[in-house]
């Protein structure tokens, strides 16, 4: 009997992003693009970072562990969405959507948590550049790397848990590309209150390292305004509003798709997951560092490197 109940849970079917053909052969191809561009440009940050001891400093160190989480997280579901695609098939197993599910939520609070101290770090760089060295130390940044992973993880964990202990015995079709909660909840037959009152937690924990960019950026914008020069105002507003922009790109995705009752949840809400999932880690290395003059001139340099030896 038990045996029974298990096995008949042992698949779940990724709807995809709308459902309809011709539009799931155009995310295909979209995704196909996008996904190398991900990998690529964030390896290349990584490299080039790595391989400049000019930008071996705090905001480069944070920048570079941004890029290797976004490499990792868009690869927790586009290669499998596109391999599906490709042998025509949208199956996943139980435990591959359980596994995809606790990934993606980790490296998406991981991801969550390395903006804010990013925007801690510019913060106190603005705000206080005669203290910047002595706060931004080698070790305070390996503590924001490390408690960042250390708080993804711990997000993702109970989510992963609890939907594991929940029983799917109808339908066993997930609206999405991909495993994710709330279309996963709608499908279970079992209780599911303290699941979905855990979710508003979790998008709650998420959610922190938003409070902490607004407060760094009003820090760095009351200093900017207090500079005289007009020049140096344009430059802090110009790659802040990049950085904005990434920010609320990210936020305003997440909470549109988490923060609502999940009876108003259906498949076109994988459409704005599409955004965050593939569209902000492809851009957060460009915006994060091509405006910048040393991540430029480390980028030549590793190409030069490159085709010398
Ligand atoms: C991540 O940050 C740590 C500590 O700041 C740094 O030592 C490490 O090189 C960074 N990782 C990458 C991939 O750049």
């Amino acid at each position: 009997m038990r045996e029974e109940n298990q096995s008949s849970t042992k698949e779940f079917i990724l709807l995809g992003v709308t459902g309809q053909q011709e539009q799931e052969d155009f995310f295909f191809i979209l995704f196909l693009f996008l996904y190398p561009i991900t990998v690529v440009g964030n390896l290349l940050i990584i490299l080039a970072i790595l391989s400049d001891s000019c930008l071996h400093n705090p905001m480069y160190f944070l920048l570079a562990n941004l890029s290797l989480v976004d490499i990792f997280f868009s690869s927790v579901t586009i290669p499998k969405m596109l391999a599906n695609h490709l042998m025509g098939s949208k199956a996943i197993s139980f435990v591959g959507c359980l596994t995809q599910m606790y990934f993606m939520i980790a490296l998406a609070n991981t991801d969550s948590y390395m903006l804010a101290a990013m925007a801690y770090d510019r913060a106190i760089a603005i705000s206080r550049p005669l203290h910047y060295t002595t706060i931004m130390s080698l070790w305070s940044c390996i503590l924001l790397v490390v408690a960042s992973w250390v708080i993804g993880n711990a997000n993702a964990l109970p989510h992963t848990l609890l939907t594991a202990s929940l029983s799917f015995c109808g339908s066993k079709e997930v609206a999405n590309f991909y495993c994710d909660i709330s279309p996963l909840l709608k499908l279970s037959c079992s209780d599911i209150h303290l699941n979905v009152k855990m979710m508003y937690l979790g998008v709650g924990v998420f959610s922190v390292p938003l409070l902490c960019i607004i407060v760094s950026y009003v820090r760095v914008f009351s200093t900017v305004l207090h500079i005289p020069s007009t020049k140096g105002v344009q430059k802090a507003f110009s790659t802040c509003g990049s950085h904005l922009t990434v920010v609320s790109l990210y936020y305003g995705t997440v909470m549109g798709m988490y923060f609502r009752p999940l009876t108003s949840y259906s498949l076109k809400d994988a459409v704005i997951a599409v955004m965050y999932m593939t569209v902000t880690p492809m851009l957060n290395p460009f915006i994060y560092s091509l405006r910048n003059r040393d991540m430029k001139a480390a980028l030549k340099k590793l190409f030069h490197r490159r085709s010398s030896s």
